[in-house]
């Protein structure tokens, strides 16, 4: 039998820190005790959440529900002609991850390095970071289907991806639960340097192998993004918003240096920590929350709060940008 927790404290299963219980939480190891889980009478009618490494969730509350700790692990690869197809169970660590493909010699998560999070989570907000996303380096995800009681594969089209969003977070929210992922990193490698801080870091520096690149992006990283393990948070805490290129137009005669990023089809991406920054909301504190002092994009969590604090700061921060700006942001992370 799964090994059901009853009113599971969950604040060292999220990167915020937030104390909040699971009415029942059980350890996934493998795809067995997932669907023994699913199948428990005690699990009946439950909400479902899957945690993975919690760096995506805003806990707002108890969960009066059966969470899954996704610790699925598992490495594989497999020689497909000219790409690398490397599967990774779901509850493999990230960044891990990336370091071991790097030492394996195999290229195209560099620019990934020191997200926070699961393998497993990768693809439900398609991570991004350094001119490269998620969607640039997959295959697929196996993934239990919940509605047909079955697992399936998903493949790049299916999961629907866009910035920071997919089909996990859209009409299959709730339905799957991923167990596995597959990269696909081509053999033929090219850095990508198209983000402008990460080619300035590596100025002066020629022969660039991924290892090289990835010191690059964990040195940027360090420097504006707060460590998890010291402060809480969770990554950017908005999306950067879209506009058409009418209203960045206006926004820019008014604000010479609005920081704004062409998209291909003809809209742009406004820098939200620049939005927020403008507003005055860097490093500001409201108690134990706040917005971290070298980068506002990402809200904190000193210790002793709730979420439901983090939320009304943020929702402060929007209708404060909302109202000088005329844009909403929204925020990234998935608050349960
Ligand atoms: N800026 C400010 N003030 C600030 C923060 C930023 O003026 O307090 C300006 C910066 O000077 C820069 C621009 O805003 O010109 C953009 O900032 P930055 O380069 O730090 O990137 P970002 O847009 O804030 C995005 C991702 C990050 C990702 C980086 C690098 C989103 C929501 N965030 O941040 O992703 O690491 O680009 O690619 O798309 C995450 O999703 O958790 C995350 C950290």
């Amino acid at each position: 039998m799964a090994d059901f927790h009853e009113f599971y404290p969950l604040r060292r299963h999220n990167t915020f820190g937030f104390d909040a219980r699971a009415r029942f939480a059980v350890h996934v190891r493998s795809e067995a005790d997932l669907v023994e889980a699913l199948a428990d009478p005690r699990a009946n009618g439950l909400p479902l959440v899957v945690l993975g490494g919690g760096s995506n969730v805003v806990l707002t509350r108890d969960l009066d529900a059966l969470v899954l700790l996704m610790e699925i692990q598992g490495y594989q690869v497999e020689d497909a002609d000219d790409a690398w197809l490397v599967t990774a169970g779901a509850g493999e660590n990230w960044n891990a991850l990336v370091n071991r493909t790097i030492a394996d010699s195999m290229p195209g998560l560099e620019n990934l390095a020191l997200i926070p999070g699961t393998a497993g989570a990768a693809p439900i907000q398609n991570i991004g970071a350094y001119g490269v996303e998620l969607r640039d380096r997959f295959e697929g995800v196996r993934a239990y289907d919940r509605h047909a009681g079955v697992f399936v594969w998903l493949d790049q089209r299916a999961c629907g991806f866009g910035y920071r969003d997919s089909l996990f977070k859209q009409a299959g929210a709730g339905r799957y639960i991923i167990t596995a992922v597959t990269l696909r990193l081509p053999k033929a490698w090219q850095p990508v340097l198209s983000y402008g801080e990460l080619a300035r870091e590596l100025t002066g520096k020629f022969a660039l192998d991924a290892a090289t690149v990835r010191d690059a992006v964990v040195a940027i990283r360090t420097r504006k993004l707060p460590d998890p393990a010291q402060i809480g948070n969770a990554g950017s805490f908005f999306k950067n918003p879209l506009v058409s290129a009418a209203q960045r137009d206006t926004l820019l005669q008014a604000n010479s240096d609005l920081v704004s990023y062409p998209q291909p089809d003809g809209s742009y991406k406004l820098a939200a920590g620049w939005l927020i920054d403008r507003c005055g909301f860097k490093g500001v504190n409201d108690g134990p929350v706040g917005v971290y002092g070298k980068q506002a994009l990402v809200l904190v969590h000193h210790g002793g709060g709730t979420g439901a604090m983090l939320l009304a700061l943020a929702n402060r921060i929007a209708d404060s940008v909302e109202a000088r700006f005329g844009v909403r942001i929204e925020p990234e992370p998935v608050v349960l």
